[in-house]
């Protein structure tokens, strides 16, 4: 058995063994990374044309504008809906029973049609559709949320943290092992290897540096470097943008709409109380008002140049007061954005706390761009929860809850004794909540 222990044959077995950990490790890793990419190529390219022409008007799991899609596929044939999505109206005027029965439903609101959409693309959305998996329940304040893994997300930065650890722990066994099973061999036959022609400097250097495992190790840092980098740049390069204002396709005016006219904010942002986003609203909303409203005074007889950019949009004639088939949205610029690992939901602040919009927004009312007021950074959201006082009092949303704190009043041993500051009055703050746990706000 002393015969197969050359030294050759050592290395070969340490970098075998070496190359099988690695491959083990990079699978681990990978198929822990890849769990949020489960769709299919064209699902995962349906997904983003989804998001790009139809989140205006669509949620996959809430009704807004339109209804929520995310059984469509249940209840229409993927020959209805390339038929709808392409062109609902000529589906309308085809007799389509289902068509005009959804369209009546909705009080006629007339959906864009997307011709500018290949087959396959609308194939694309399609497959979305049926493979859709639905987020874990976030939204629900008792419910623990499951995190989603996003790459730029903590357990990447674990995963990459333990992969650097376990490797230098497999490199340090495999030289000890390599050293000695060497002296054993040397024991054994007798034989000392390079005694010898080798200065004992470069052995020494030899014994350190094995030329196979320097190789793997080399490249394994480097690899793992730059993804540990790549991680950082993501996550820090992404979100501060306070005062951004960039300048909108159409020169829509908050300053004229909420403040001279005092729309209400949710007459136009009205998903902003019930569900997770605020929604820019769909040109709908705007011809509800611009059919009639076309400053025609102010323009010497003709209409607004940008109110005629809104009936370009829905492909709107105002001499006849008809509208075409090419209707297509107006691409607003997205002015704030948080990064996909922080979760943030309108409807829990909006209705659940009562916090305004002004609070986070700032004077939206009086600006004519939006700008983004606040940093949203996590020290902001974290400040807000650490001090704000929830309004349990008045707030039906509480009312168990109020009740059972008061009748604890003077209950000093209560659990509910932290409610009360020294005057005795209630304060209730989103910490003491739970809104400073990690996952309630991160995926
Ligand atoms: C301007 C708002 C708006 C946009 C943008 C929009 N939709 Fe719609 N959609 C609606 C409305 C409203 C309805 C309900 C029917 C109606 O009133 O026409 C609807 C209905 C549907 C239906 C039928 C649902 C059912 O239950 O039968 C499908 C499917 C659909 N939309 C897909 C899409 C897709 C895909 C996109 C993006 C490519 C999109 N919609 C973009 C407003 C919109
Ligand atoms: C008449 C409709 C209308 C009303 C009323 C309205 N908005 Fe808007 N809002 C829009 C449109 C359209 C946009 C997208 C264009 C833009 O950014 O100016 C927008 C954009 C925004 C944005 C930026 C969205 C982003 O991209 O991040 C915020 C914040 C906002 N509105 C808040 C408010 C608040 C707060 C009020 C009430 C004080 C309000 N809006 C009233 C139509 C309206
Ligand atoms: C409730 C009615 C109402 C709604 C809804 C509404 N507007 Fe207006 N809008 C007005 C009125 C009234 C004016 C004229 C104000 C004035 O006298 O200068 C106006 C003015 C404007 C102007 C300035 C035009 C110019 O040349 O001076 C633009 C642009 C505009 N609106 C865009 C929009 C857009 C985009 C939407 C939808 C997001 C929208 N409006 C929704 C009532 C409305
Ligand atoms: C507690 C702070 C807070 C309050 C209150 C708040 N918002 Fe927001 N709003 C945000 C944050 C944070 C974002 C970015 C969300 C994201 O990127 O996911 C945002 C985004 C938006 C957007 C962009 C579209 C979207 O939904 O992401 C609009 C429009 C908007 N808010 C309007 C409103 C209106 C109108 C109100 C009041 C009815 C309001 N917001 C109240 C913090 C707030
Ligand atoms: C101006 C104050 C304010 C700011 C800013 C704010 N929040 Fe909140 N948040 C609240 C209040 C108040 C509640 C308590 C709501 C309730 O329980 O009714 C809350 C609750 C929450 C909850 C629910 C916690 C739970 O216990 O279920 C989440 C999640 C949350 N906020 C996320 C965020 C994020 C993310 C940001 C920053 C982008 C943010 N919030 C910014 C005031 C704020
Ligand atoms: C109230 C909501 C909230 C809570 C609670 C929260 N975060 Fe965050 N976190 C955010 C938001 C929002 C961002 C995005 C900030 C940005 O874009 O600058 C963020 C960003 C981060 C980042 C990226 C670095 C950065 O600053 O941009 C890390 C890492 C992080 N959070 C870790 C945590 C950990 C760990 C916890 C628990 C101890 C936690 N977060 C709790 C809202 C929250």
């Amino acid at each position: 058995m002393v015969k197969h222990l050359t030294k050759s044959n050592l290395k070969v077995r340490a970098f075998a063994f070496a190359l099988a950990t690695l491959i083990n490790l990079t699978f681990l890793a990978t198929s822990a990374l890849a769990q949020d990419a489960g769709m299919s190529a064209p699902a995962q390219e349906g997904e983003k044309l989804f998001k790009a022409n139809c989140t205006s008007c669509h949620d996959m799991q809430n009704k807004m504008t339109g209804p929520a899609l995310k059984d469509v596929h249940t209840r229409r044939s993927d020959e209805w809906l390339l038929k709808w999505i392409r062109n609902n109206e000529k589906l309308r005027a085809s007799g389509d029973k289902d068509a005009i029965a959804i369209f009546n439903e909705y009080n006629k609101v007339v959906m864009n049609n997307f011709e500018s959409l290949s087959e396959d693309q609308v194939g694309n959305i399609i497959a979305y559709f049926k493979e859709y998996v639905p987020p874990a329940p976030k939204v629900d304040p008792g419910a623990t949320a499951t995190p989603e893994v996003s790459f730029y997300s903590e357990p990447t930065l674990y995963i990459l943290l333990f992969l650097i650890a376990v490797l230098l722990v497999v490199l340090m066994i495999l030289r000890r092992t390599k050293n000695s099973l060497k002296s054993s061999y040397e024991e054994m036959t007798g034989v000392k290897e390079e005694e010898s022609v080798e200065s004992p400097k470069s052995a020494a250097m030899r014994k350190w540096i094995n030329p196979t495992i320097l190789k793997i190790s080399i490249g394994v840092v480097v690899l793992l470097s730059l993804a540990t980098y790549g991680f950082y740049f993501g996550v820090t390069d992404v979100g501060v943008q306070q005062g951004y204002a960039p300048e909108q396709p159409i020169k829509y005016s908050h300053k004229i709409h909420a403040g001279d006219l005092q729309i209400d904010c949710k007459y136009c942002h009205s998903t902003a109380e019930y569900s997770k986003q605020a929604s820019v609203p769909s040109l709908n909303t705007c011809m509800n008002c611009h059919k009639g409203v076309q400053l025609r005074d102010k323009y010497n007889g003709d209409i607004s140049p940008e109110i005629k950019k809104i009936y370009a949009a829905m492909d709107y004639d105002a001499e006849s007061g008809k509208y075409g088939d090419n209707a297509k949205p107006i691409r607003w610029i997205r002015i704030h954005n948080l990064p996909d690992h922080a979760y943030f939901n309108h409807s829990m602040h909006v209705k659940g706390a009562g916090v305004t919009c002004q609070t986070c927004h700032g004077p939206i009312q009086e600006m004519e761009v939006v700008q983004q007021y606040s940093t949203l950074q996590m020290a902001w959201c974290i400040n807000c929860h650490k001090e704000r006082n929830i309004d349990v009092e008045n707030n039906p949303y509480y009312e168990k809850l109020h009740a059972k704190i008061k009748a604890e009043k003077d209950n000093k041993n209560s659990v509910y004794s932290k409610y009360f500051t020294n005057d005795g009055k209630i304060k209730i703050t989103p910490a003491q909540n739970g809104a400073l746990e990690c996952s309630k706000c991160h995926y």
